[in-house]
């Protein structure tokens, strides 16, 4: 049977149909915001490659995370630029290190906020790398205790789950085994797991002051031709413990999310990263693309390749036009 019975446009023509029929939605619950919280008082420091959003210091980040709650955004990624940096990146994991200090004051403020932490060496360390450093090498097992004492610590400020974006080998294994040595057996790891060598985070690292000193990152991020690799990388972190997997960054590795979704049906988080935001941001200041559309045809392209939740910096902008009737969907 085909057409003229067959009428695909019948569906198409109402805005009632449309709705009805819509095989994928973007809740609020879906997203993750990513926010960058600095060592100080009073500081409220625009980043330029990524209008919209700032560098803050605790109080300003309280003020904000408030309206965020008003606005229906309930989950936060966090991400610290300390006040001093060293080669093993120590400000990192101390007590009262900025993200600590953070997390704890949100919690206390905001106990049903659902705060995550970024696990990586990269913001605290002065070469700019996610590992130990030696040489022009980055070693791989001396920084899984580092990043394994970096996840006790926010878990002890009272994180509700950690994630690990350095791509260490071996550091689920190594951060679920302090975790949970630490009794904080029912914290949930995410993993960033089939995290790319992008050219993608270049704002992000305006953005926490974390741009490699020397070399780049080829050599623990992902070869971006790789595809089969992801899955083996997301089944080795399923099998050290990961709670939830992610692919970084979404957009152009839309068919890396899907085969992932695919293949192993478990919860599958996707990093809209900084250089997404930003592209689209730039096209839409000149006039070139309608903001509001194509941001809405981002994210639900992420998730209809498969992701459960998206971390995106567009959320508050999301969660304001949501409030003002004014989502395309
Ligand atoms: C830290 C980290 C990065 C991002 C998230 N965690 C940067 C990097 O790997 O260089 C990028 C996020 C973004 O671009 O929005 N390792």
């Amino acid at each position: 049977m085909g057409f003229p019975v067959i009428r695909p446009r019948r569906l198409r023509e109402k805005a009632g149909f449309r709705q009805m029929f819509k095989e994928t939605t973007v809740s609020l619950h879906d997203l993750i915001y990513p926010m960058f919280v600095i060592h100080g008082r009073k500081i409220k420091h625009p980043v330029d490659s990524m209008p919209g959003v700032y560098q803050l210091s605790l109080d300003h980040l309280l003020k904000e995370v408030r309206e965020l709650l008003e606005l229906g955004i309930h989950s936060i990624i966090l991400f610290g630029i300390p006040e001093s940096k060293d080669a093993l990146g120590s400000s990192g994991y101390e007590r009262h290190g900025v993200v600590q200090q953070a997390v704890s004051a949100l919690k206390d403020r905001y106990p049903k906020l659902t705060v995550l932490t970024d696990v990586c060496l990269c913001e605290y360390t002065d070469h700019g790398h996610c590992g130990v450093v030696e040489g022009e090498q980055i070693l791989n097992d001396p920084t899984l205790e580092l990043l394994a004492k970096m996840a006790v610590s926010h878990a002890e400020a009272g994180a509700d789950m950690v994630a690990p974006s350095d791509m260490m080998d071996g550091r689920v294994a190594a951060i679920r085994q302090a975790l949970d040595a630490h009794g904080f057996s029912q914290i949930p790891i995410m993993a960033y797991s089939a995290k790319y060598a992008s050219g993608f985070y270049g704002p992000f690292r305006d953005a926490a002051g974390s741009a490699p000193q020397f070399g780049d990152r080829r050599s623990y991020q992902m070869h971006p031709p790789n595809s089969d690799e992801a899955l083996r990388e997301v089944a080795q972190d399923l099998e050290e413990g990961a709670d939830v997997v992610m692919v970084k960054p979404a957009l152009p590795y839309l068919d890396i999310i899907r085969r992932v979704k695919d293949t192993f049906n478990c919860p599958l988080a996707a990093y809209n990263v900084s250089g997404e935001y930003t592209m689209i941001k730039a096209a839409a200041e000149r006039g070139w693309l309608e903001e509001k559309r194509v941001v809405w045809e981002a994210l639900t392209g992420i998730k209809r390749a498969g992701a459960d939740v998206i971390l995106t910096y567009f959320a508050p902008q999301v969660a304001c036009w949501m409030d003002k009737g004014k989502w395309p969907e």
